[in-house]
């Protein structure tokens, strides 16, 4: 995909935050450490240093949606990381309930929360919620 589709689909997927620019994921995508895992219909951007490996974001096309898709990139994400990895990591907004639990069915659980951290059109900040599954060495994926 290129950054100018990953910028679409994003911007299609997010609709309450703030999209990332074409400009970010052209810089992204080109950064040491970063991954891009992609499926039709929805994308996985990861980033993964001295064993720790983050989420930076993960969107799935509406019209794509509840059929397996984010799970699967969740899924490619983990199997990929060198066996040496101790854990992995995103931020997930407390109001997104579909992303929620989709990482609680894949073995993350919240260890942190960032107070406020998510900025809304209409209402208050909402928190983010800090999760983290941790992998055993050599761990083969899901
Ligand atoms: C979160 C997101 C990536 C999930 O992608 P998806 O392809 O729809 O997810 P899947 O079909 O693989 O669903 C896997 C599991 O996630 C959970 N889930 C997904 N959508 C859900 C929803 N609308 N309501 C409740 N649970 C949901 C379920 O546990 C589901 O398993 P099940 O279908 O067996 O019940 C997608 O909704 C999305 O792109 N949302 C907007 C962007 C976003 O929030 N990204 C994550 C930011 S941290």
């Amino acid at each position: 995909m290129t950054p100018t589709e990953l910028a679409a689909l994003h911007a299609a997927a997010f609709t309450r935050d703030r999209p990332w620019g074409v400009d970010e994921f052209a810089s992204l995508r080109d950064s040491p450490f970063v991954e891009l895992y992609t499926r039709p219909g929805g994308f996985a951007l990861t980033r993964t240093i001295a064993g720790e490996s983050e989420l930076l974001t993960l969107a799935v096309d509406p019209a794509q949606q509840r059929q397996g898709l984010g799970r699967g990139l969740v899924q490619d994400w983990i199997t990929a990381l060198p066996p040496d990895t101790t854990h992995a990591f995103l931020e997930v907004a407390a109001d997104n309930a579909p992303a929620r639990a989709l990482y609680l069915s894949m073995g993350f659980a919240q260890v942190a929360t960032r107070r406020a951290y998510y900025a809304r059109a209409s209402g208050p900040a909402v928190d983010a919620c800090i999760m983290r599954r941790d992998l055993t060495y050599g761990h083969t994926g899901i």
